[in-house]
């Protein structure tokens, strides 16, 4: 057993970051153990938590498993947890309390937990105390033993818990079943040292480290290869990639131009932290026409008190001025953030001035939250007298400002020619195909389905404030 530890999550040594090209070995005794059985996986959280699920899917299907995606039909289930906010945590312990139920029905089935919510200490804790019908746990380090623990479960047959806290290394080659055909999440880099005050990333993904330039380009080589004319680069700060290298003189900056010489059609990344967002980043993004002009920018909050409290390492002015540099070089580039309302003993006049920075940087779009304290982290040591009731209040008049200028940014592109990478169908309506701008908008296309996975020019003829609806031009596809 080997459970998380927050005080070893903590730790940033100068242990070598090892970049390891041969753990993922899958046992001989479970070579086939997949064969004729379901599995089902369920995601929460974000892109990186995607991204590792497809790892995951690689790896059980590698085993024989099929992919289905209703639960109560499964051998095998498991879920792929988020240990940002609060509610990410209540949503998997509510999912959890179905399965229990379900796995009286069907002992046989297998339950595995995995992600961010199994590298905290607390949750495990409480796993081994009240879930013992669970059958796995593992962390985010070691996504690549998977294996290696369903082989030990069904050896032992009792609850398995497989999580170290280390710093982590970079494993390399491990199986990947892509969600999409056309567009591709790649890893850049792991962990993120930032330790901004409220979050727990830091904790549950180790420390931040670089993947090799030459591994990542030859991913994308790969992917071009296989049709694919999108990537998004993958990171929790990407503009912070290559500090971690040592004799090595490589940054975001290069790697986007080096990235950019390829044939691939569209370069998307997320997150941008605006501390490490460079000069060369803009030129090099100004100059390629393959990287999208779609920046998510986190703010965070607008009060330079409150950015302080939150480690932050910029000022509303030194944001807004990063802001400005942005939409000069790059005039039609879409900027979108994340604001979080209500951190501890934030005043109104505190709010205000997020409000003030959302009135002059008038973003696309933005994701906002109520702060959500979490166990270990710094900001959760902070005695907060603000009440809940004010918090939610101040959340909704964010979200009625935000809609406001996303409505408006919208608007600007009606009766334009957008180009869109065609998607699918509509999940909504089998009539219409969806995809997104260059500028990450998300339209509604009528249009034939041979358009399906080619990148194409629409005319915006209707907007709302959370989709754009278009028609193809005749022949300019
Ligand atoms: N409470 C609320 N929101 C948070 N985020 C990160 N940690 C917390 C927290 N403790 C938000 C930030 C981040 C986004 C991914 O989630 O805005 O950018
Ligand atoms: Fe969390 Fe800050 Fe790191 Fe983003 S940059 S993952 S908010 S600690």
């Amino acid at each position: 057993m080997r459970k998380p530890n927050m005080m070893e999550a903590k730790k940033r040594t100068r242990a070598e970051i090892k970049v390891i090209r041969d753990a993922y070995i899958v046992p001989s005794s479970i070579n086939n153990i997949g064969i004729d059985k379901k599995y089902f996986l369920r995601t929460y959280g974000c892109q990186m938590n995607v991204h590792d699920s497809e790892n995951i899917k690689g790896e059980l299907e590698e085993l024989g498993y099929t992919e289905i995606d209703n639960y109560e039909d499964a051998d095998l289930i498991i879920i792929n947890t988020c240990a940002i906010r609060e509610n990410a945590h209540n949503k998997v312990f509510g999912f959890l309390g179905r399965l229990k139920h379900l796995k009286k029905q069907k002992p046989n089935i297998l339950v595995g937990l995995c992600g961010c919510m199994a590298q905290e200490e607390a949750v495990v804790n409480e796993i081994i105390d009240k879930y013992q019908w669970l059958d796995f746990v593992f962390g985010t380090h070691n996504i690549h033993e998977l294996p290696q623990i369903l082989k030990q479960h069904l050896d032992l047959k009792q609850l398995i818990v497989e999580v170290p806290s280390n710093e982590g290394n970079i494993y390399e080659n491990i199986p990947v079943k892509r969600d999409h055909p056309f567009k591709a999440w790649v890893n850049i880099m792991y962990g993120c040292d930032k330790f901004c005050t409220y979050c727990i990333v830091p904790y549950t993904r180790g420390k931040q480290r670089s993947r090799r330039p030459e591994d990542i380009i030859n991913e994308v080589k790969d992917l071009i290869k296989k049709g694919y004319l999108e990537v998004t680069l993958l990171g929790q700060n990407v503009n912070a990639y290559g500090k971690d290298f040592t004799g090595l003189d490589y940054n975001m900056a290069t790697l986007l131009k080096d990235i950019s010489k390829l044939p691939i059609k569209r370069i998307r990344f997320l997150t941008s932290h605006p501390w490490d967002f460079t000069k060369e980043m803009i030129l090099v993004i100004k100059n390629n026409s393959n990287i999208m002009p779609h920046f998510h920018l986190p703010i965070q909050a607008g009060s330079n008190k409150v950015l302080k409290l939150m480690g932050r390492r910029y000022t509303k002015e030194s944001y807004l001025e990063l802001y400005q540099k942005i939409k000069q070089a790059i005039p039609g580039a879409s900027i979108t953030t994340d604001i979080i309302v209500g951190f501890p003993n934030e005043t109104e006049v505190d709010f205000k001035e997020t409000l003030d920075i959302v009135n002059k940087c008038k973003f696309d779009s933005a994701f906002t939250f109520i702060y959500s304290p979490r166990e270990g982290t710094g900001a959760a040591r902070i005695v907060d007298i603000v009440d809940i009731k004010e918090k939610e209040a101040r959340l909704q008049t964010l979200n009625q400002l935000i809609n406001k200028y996303t409505l408006e940014s919208n608007q600007k592109l009606m009766n334009k020619m957008v180009p869109v990478l065609i998607e699918g169908k509509s999940a909504r309506n089998e009539a219409l195909l969806v995809g997104y701008t260059d500028t990450f908008k998300l339209v509604n296309i009528k249009g034939d389905s041979s358009l399906i996975g080619k990148i194409v020019d629409v005319k915006i003829t209707e907007v709302k404030t959370w989709c754009l609806y278009g028609e193809v031009n005749n022949g300019k596809n």
